[in-house]
């Protein structure tokens, strides 16, 4: 990658393809969404190299439940496992842990977990890491809706965008699917509105660092132009540059 490349300050990604991965190698399903989690740590690694700040990543989504009931508790237990194994590692990396999703529905043991992962990585900051897990977008607008005619606020674009479970964070400005589909699937409904959207045929597992160049590059080369047009951009380049001469 080039060193002039525009880095995304937050990036995030719908890791699909775990299950294909892991059919075409006549594997288990579950086989799959173990390489994911290495397709996971390397992506979380070669992120904090290129200077990515924060990424978001959908592991397991409100519709995912309906899924065959092993393939679901095979899922909850990599969670488990993963946060055992790779907490110490991400803590020396200066990674801060997130979980972010609906935890009524989750064990006692795994919310246990997720709350000793968060607490154990708080004082980090090289990178933030956003794992989102029985999370969809949805839930996400209707919880963030609830609270606030709860507390009696009334309900604006900033009240609700302040309420929803990301609210730690900016807006991804790059969002990323992986597997070849071309869908949200519920994820970051709110936050995506303006994300750069790319869609790689790479199945989750087989997604790299120089998938990720390819994604950032990609980005580089977008206009982002939030409504405006282009003249209106070139001008506030200039005034933002003269500025800082
Ligand atoms: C994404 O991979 C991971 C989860 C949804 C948990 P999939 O399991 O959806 O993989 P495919 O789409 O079946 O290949
Ligand atoms: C989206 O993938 C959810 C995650 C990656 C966690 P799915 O595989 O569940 O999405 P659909 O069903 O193809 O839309
Ligand atoms: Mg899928």
């Amino acid at each position: 990658m080039t060193r002039s490349a525009v880095v995304p300050n937050h990036i995030a990604i719908v890791m699909d393809g775990n299950g294909r991965w892991a059919s075409m190698r006549f594997l288990p399903r579950l086989a799959g969404h173990k390489q994911g989690v290495s397709s996971l740590k390397r992506c979380v690694k070669a992120c904090a190299q290129r200077g990515v700040s924060i990424l978001s990543v959908f592991a397991f989504s409100s519709e995912n439940w309906q899924r065959p009931a092993d393939e679901v508790s095979g899922l909850m237990d990599l969670l488990a496992s993963a946060i055992g194994s790779e907490v110490p590692q991400l803590e020396r990396d200066g990674v801060r842990l997130y979980f972010v999703g609906n935890r009524s529905d989750l064990s006692q043991n795994v919310v246990k977990g997720l709350e000793k992962a968060e607490a154990a990585t708080a004082h980090n900051s090289r990178l933030v890491l956003n794992v989102c897990f029985n999370y969809g977008g949805r839930w996400d607008i209707a919880q963030a809706a609830q609270a606030l005619c709860t507390q009696g606020v009334p309900i604006t674009e900033a009240s609700l965008g302040a309420a929803l479970a990301l609210a730690h964070v900016p807006d991804p400005d790059l969002f990323i699917r992986t597997g070849g589909e071309q869908r949200i699937s519920n994820f970051l409904l709110w936050q995506a509105a303006y994300s750069e959207m790319y869609f790689s045929d790479d199945l989750w597992p087989e997604f790299d660092e120089s998938s990720l160049d390819r994604a950032i590059e990609a980005y580089g080369r977008r206009e982002r132009r939030f409504g405006k047009v282009s003249s209106q951009l070139r001008v506030s380049e200039a005034s933002q540059a003269s500025r800082a001469d």
